[in-house]
C-alpha cells in the first residue's frame, strides 16, 4: 500500500517530535514493501502540494500532536481547505502529546473520528500515545529507544491497515495514573514547578501570584 503522512505540527519538521515518531513509524511500516509521501502543515507554502496529494491519494494518515488538549490551530487552518473526498478513501491519525494519561487525549480521537467522516473518509482509528515531551531534548540513543515503540505500530499498520488491533489499542497505556502517583505529580506541581513558572513570570515582570484571582 502507498500512504499519504501529513505531520500536523504547526512546530518545524527538524524540533517535531511527531516527525521524529513518523521516522520510526515508517521505518516499520515500509519493511514489506510499502511506500509513502510526507509532508508537513509547519510549512505553509507546501499547503498547494499538500492539497493535491490529498485529492490524489485515498489512503492518509495524519499525526498530530496535543496542543492545548486539543488539534492544533494551523492545522485546523489547513483542514478548512479540504474538500470531502468522494469514494473509497480512509482516514487513519497517530495522535501523540506530551503528559502521558490517555485519558487526556480522548476528546482529540472522538474529534478525529468525526472529522474523518466530515471529509468523506472511512475511519482507520487513531493511535493514540503521550509521555512524549522530551523526546527532542534527547541524544540520539535515547532518542531511538523512545520512538522505538512505534515502529511495532508501523508494522501493525502495514499488516492491518489500520489502528484497530488491540495491540494498537493497549499502546495508549495507562489511562490514568494510580492515585499515589497522581498525588505525588500534584505535589511537584503545587511546590517545584509552581516555583519555576513564579520565577519565570517575575522574570518577564510580573508582581502577582500566579493564582491571583482579581474577579473572584
Ligand atoms: C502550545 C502547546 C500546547 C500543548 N498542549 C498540550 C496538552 O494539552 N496536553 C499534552 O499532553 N501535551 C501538550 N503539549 C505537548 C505536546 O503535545 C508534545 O510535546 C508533543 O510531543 C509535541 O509534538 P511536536 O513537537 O511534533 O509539535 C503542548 C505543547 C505545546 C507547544
Amino acid at each position: 500500500m502507498h500512504v499519504l503522512i501529513i505531520n500536523g505540527s504547526p512546530r518545524i519538521k527538524k524540533f517535531s517530535n511527531t516527525d521524529m515518531i513518523l521516522s520510526k513509524f515508517t521505518e516499520g511500516m515500509c519493511e514489506n514493501g510499502d511506500t509513502f509521501e510526507q509532508y508537513e502543515i509547519s510549512d505553509k507554502n507546501s499547503w498547494d502540494t499538500i492539497r493535491k496529494a490529498y485529492d490524489e491519494n485515498d489512503n492518509i494518515l495524519i499525526a498530530l500532536p496535543l496542543y492545548v488538549e486539543c488539534i492544533p490551530g494551523l492545522l485546523m487552518e489547513f483542514l478548512e481547505t479540504l474538500s470531502p473526498k468522494t469514494g473509497n478513501a480512509k482516514m487513519s491519525f497517530i495522535l501523540q502529546s506530551g503528559f502521558a494519561e490517555g485519558i487526556q487525549l480522548r476528546c482529540g480521537e472522538a474529534y478525529l473520528e468525526k472529522l474523518a467522516g466530515y471529509l468523506g473518509c472511512e475511519y482507520g482509528g487513531t493511535l493514540v500515545k503521550g509521555g512524549n515531551f522530551e523526546i527532542r531534548f534527547l541524544d540520539s540513543e535515547k532518542k531511538n529507544q523512545a520512538t522505538q515503540p512505534y515502529a511495532e505500530m508501523g508494522r501493525e499498520f502495514s499488516k492491518n491497515g489500520n489502528f484497530n488491533s488491540e495491540k494498537c489499542k493497549a499502546f495508549t497505556g495507562p489511562e490514568v495514573f494510580p492515585k499515589p502517583v497522581r498525588l505525588l505529580v500534584g505535589f511537584f506541581f503545587k511546590t517545584a514547578v509552581k516555583k519555576g513558572f513564579m520565577k519565570d513570570a517575575e522574570s518577564m515582570g510580573g508582581t502577582r501570584p500566579l493564582d491571583y484571582k482579581p474577579y473572584s
